[in-house]
């Protein structure tokens, strides 16, 4: 559009030295891991004679796609999603098919996804095809990321095979960080933060905390509960912005000698900057950086690179840390990235001035993420927001650091968070509902049946009436270890209105799983029976392996009663189809 005052959404730039012309890295990003790639890759490409620049699919429009190498780091959120920058470039892409839009243009795409979903990178496999049915001509097959195994590698190996490809070989020469630190509390310039996240104004008071797993268990998961003003729907999910742990934070701020109470602000030539500033050092360290993560290779070279541009003796630094298995070793007795840096003390020390480090480890490190909770309140029965938590232990022993920082939490603590939609809702209707949640799966059924509870009472919260209570029948199926260890909400597990089925999985010689209890024949015909004659609902959460098995008796408890297997089959899509037929699952 010509309205002057409209910012540009590409800002003016630093000119480079481009021999190998310009390149567009798009990133579809739902936690930032896809923005992070897009940004290697343009680090790169710009070390290889590159003109690059990172544009957020968010930022999207016609008048992008200009460069005449276009290259991509897209993510695949949920059930096959696009992520939720990436909606309007998705559609432009599918409109775009055989417009000979992209004519004369060329594109690779690297996507990222888990192979735990259904959809595995159906994403990045999308914009792959469009892209090349819009007109451009792919220089690389479309990389398929896998969580599940290693993402690092597929994306390192994707890179490799990229520049190969292209024939281009890394320049020497120093590397333009794009992210500066200014010392004080006057802001360079205003500038937007890339995620609407820390505009969020919502908190969350704990009111009470209580582990759920008895102490003859080994794990923990914990019950926390929140005063807050956010309105939220039952079985929506809660994100919650952890904070590092003081001891990460200051081993950061004793290994760059930086006063940890001063205050800095960020400036860049970019259009946005990761976080709001200007903040105090310990702040923007206990808040946006993720100390906590395995120190990735990448960001420990770049930390290397900086020291040493800023007067570090390279006889200080880690030799051949570029290199995957040199690089593995040394790490092994510096699991998270604050250890890391503790680590590189040695080689900064020697450095007088360390901002540019500091500015190294604000861009290259991964950024604190929101973890998402399923909400275990109902918001009309409960006062309060509930979440449950599973602590988990990661292979390092190390806690995770959203785990960390809930199961330290203290009543009156205040945290941030934000309110996101999920795809439960709480069944309140004639229809029968077939609850499947073992473990942690049972939050947002928890949430569901405590609603159903005071519905049947004909009070919410606020005391009023809901009306004619509409209530259909529920039938639960929970399972864990052992009721005397990890049977989550025992106590109040008997006041919901339910047909109840628990598998202790240990308590016997052999394994029984929810979906064994599914197949016993009474247990199957009931199934059928709500599904079928009442038109129910199933709703699963819980582990991947958990859904598909379930899904199986599911199938195997329509088809005894439709003495047809693709009849069964065919049920259970309409199911899916219709929204009867409803999961939320994770690996
Ligand atoms: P297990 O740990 O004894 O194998 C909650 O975690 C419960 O889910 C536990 O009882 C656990 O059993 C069980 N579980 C583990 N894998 C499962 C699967 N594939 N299907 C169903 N339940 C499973």
């Amino acid at each position: 559009s010509g309205d002057k005052d409209e910012q540009p959404v590409i800002k003016k730039r630093v000119k480079r030295e481009a021999p190998n012309g310009r390149v567009h890295i798009y990133f579809g990003s739902q936690t930032g891991t896809a923005e992070g790639y897009a940004k290697t890759i343009a680090d790169e490409a710009n070390r290889r004679g590159f003109d690059a620049e990172v544009i957020d699919l968010e930022d999207f429009d016609d008048d992008h796609m200009t460069a005449p190498l276009q290259l991509f780091a897209m993510a695949t959120y949920g059930e096959g999603e696009p992520t939720d920058n990436a909606h309007q470039f998705v559609d432009w892409l599918k409109a775009s098919k055989d417009s000979g839009i992209l004519d004369g243009k060329r594109f690779a795409v690297f996507g990222l996804g888990n192979r735990q979903y259904q959809h595995f990178n159906s994403m990045g496999k999308l914009t792959d095809k469009y892209l090349e049915k819009a007109g451009a001509e792919r220089v690389l097959e479309v990389g398929l990321g896998d969580d599940d195994a290693d993402l690092e590698a597929d994306f390192d190996q994707w890179r490799e095979n990229l520049w190969s490809t292209l024939g281009v070989v890394e320049e020497s020469g120093d590397v333009q960080a794009s992210l500066r630190v200014v010392y004080g509390t006057t802001p360079t310039k205003p500038l937007q933060s890339s995620t609407q996240f820390y505009g969020s104004k919502a908190t969350f008071t704990v009111t009470a905390k209580r582990e759920l797993r008895t102490p003859k268990d080994g794990g923990s998961t914990i019950h926390v509960e929140f005063a807050t003003e956010a309105p939220y729907e039952t079985a929506d999910n809660l994100s919650i912005l952890p904070r590092n742990c003081s001891e990460d934070v200051s081993m950061v701020v004793d290994a760059l000698r930086l006063g940890g109470s001063k205050q800095f602000s960020l400036d860049t030539d970019e259009d946005r900057v990761p976080f709001p500033s200007p903040v105090a050092i310990h702040d923007a360290l206990a808040q946006y950086c993720d100390l906590t993560a395995f120190p990735k290779r990448g960001t420990v070279a770049a930390l290397v690179r900086a020291a040493i541009q800023a007067g570090a003796s390279p006889s200080d630094a880690p030799p051949s840390i570029d290199q995957k298995d040199v690089f593995g070793k040394w790490a092994k007795d510096a699991p998270t990235l604050a250890r890391a840096v503790a680590k590189l003390k040695p080689l900064f020390s020697s450095v007088e001035d360390t901002t540019s480090v500091f500015a190294t480890l604000l861009e290259k490190g991964p950024r604190l993420q929101p973890r998402a909770y399923t909400i275990c309140s109902s918001s009309k029965a409960d006062a309060e927001l509930h979440v449950v938590c599973a602590i988990a232990e990661l292979p390092h022993k190390q806690r995770g650091v959203c785990s960390a920082y809930l199961a330290d939490l203290q009543v009156g603590d205040v945290v941030r968070g934000v309110v996101k939609p999920s795809a439960f809702r709480a069944p309140i209707t004639k229809a029968p509902v077939v609850l499947i949640g073992p473990g942690t799966g049972i939050a947002p059924f928890r949430a569901v049946l405590r609603e159903r509870a005071a519905a049947l009472k004909g009070n919410g919260a606020s005391g009023a009436p809901w009306g004619p209570a509409r209530v259909s029948s529920a039938i639960l199926y929970f399972g864990c270890k052992r009721r005397d260890e990890d049977h989550l909400y025992r106590d109040e597990m008997s006041d919901w209105d339910c047909t109840l089925h628990l598998a202790y999985s240990r308590e016997q010689k052999h394994k029984v799983y929810v979906q064994d209890l599914m197949r016993k024949k009474n247990n199957s015909e009931a199934l059928a029976s709500a599904i079928i004659d009442g038109g129910g609902s199933v709703y699963v959460c819980g582990g991947t392996s958990m859904g598909s098995a379930v899904l199986e008796a599911v199938k195997d408890a329509l088809e005894a009663r439709l003495k047809d297997r693709a009849q069964a089959e065919k049920y259970v899509q309409s199911m899916h189809d219709g929204g009867r037929y409803v999961q939320e699952l994770w690996s």
